[in-house]
């Protein structure tokens, strides 16, 4: 299967032109880009070969337009923008927005019930992994059934550990891959696995040369346009 690579930007870049212009760099097949909302319609135009991803949505989506929810973007609402990917459950939002497993589910119910494809954030904090992998392995398990409950729909899981994200010192891929495989066992339909947490053109190979890892979730290095066509380079050759 053909591994995938998301982009996701978070909140960059500052201007549209900006945002075009990267989006323009790494538009190639197998790529979804992850603007953020105020460039998602544009940047979605100016694609011909990469599929258009959200951060986030709402877990309304009133299939007539609208309702009383304040700086919410509901899923409905991107799939008519032409979006095809939606990231739910980034820890960040976990941490920043105060996003329990109980609002992550109604959102994903939302988003598959309006036909997006969601990608499922998952991944254990420090003091977890320290204490063996088997303990991270329960953590995402609890995450899953939370966050999966009653959902229906495509879906992809990117396991993220909190501790490697934009800190440059991403997970061992032989755990990696441990963690991936438990994954695949766990959730039915098997879904598509991905990495993210640190990801570069130098660590690129060591993740996704394993069958069982599916692909990225790229943040810091995909705000590099020359940076981010190396690890689609690299990713290309592996399949
Ligand atoms: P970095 O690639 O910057 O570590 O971010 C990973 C991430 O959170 C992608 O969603």
């Amino acid at each position: 299967m053909q591994k995938l690579l998301i982009a996701n930007w978070k909140l960059n870049p500052l201007t549209l032109p900006e945002a075009i212009r990267l989006g323009r760099a790494e538009d190639k097949k197998g790529v979804v880009i992850s603007p953020p909302f105020p460039f998602v319609g544009a940047v979605g135009k100016a694609l011909r070969y990469a599929a258009l991803g959200a951060q986030d949505a709402f877990w309304e989506s009133p299939p007539a337009g609208g309702g009383p929810y304040t700086g919410e973007v509901s899923p409905a609402m991107l799939k008519k923008l032409g979006v095809r990917y939606v990231i739910l459950g980034h820890s960040e939002r976990r941490r920043w927005l105060g996003e329990t497993d109980k609002m992550i589910n109604r959102k994903v119910r939302a988003a598959m019930a309006a036909g997006l494809k969601v990608i499922l954030c998952v991944g254990e904090p420090k003091e977890v992994r320290r204490r063996g992998i088997g303990r991270a392995m329960a953590y995402v398990k609890n995450q899953l059934r939370a966050d999966l409950k009653g959902a229906r729909g495509s879906l992809v899981i990117a396991y993220e550990p909190i501790w490697a994200i934009g800190t440059g010192k991403p997970d061992n891929p032989k755990e990696t891959v441990e963690i991936a495989r438990f994954i695949k066992r766990f959730v039915r339909p098997r879904p598509r696995v991905l990495y993210g947490g640190s990801v570069t053109s130098r660590n690129t190979k060591n993740f996704l040369q394993y069958k069982d890892i599916d692909g990225a979730l790229v943040g810091g290095a995909s705000l590099k346009a020359v940076e981010f066509k190396k690890i689609i380079t690299i990713t290309k050759k592996l399949q």
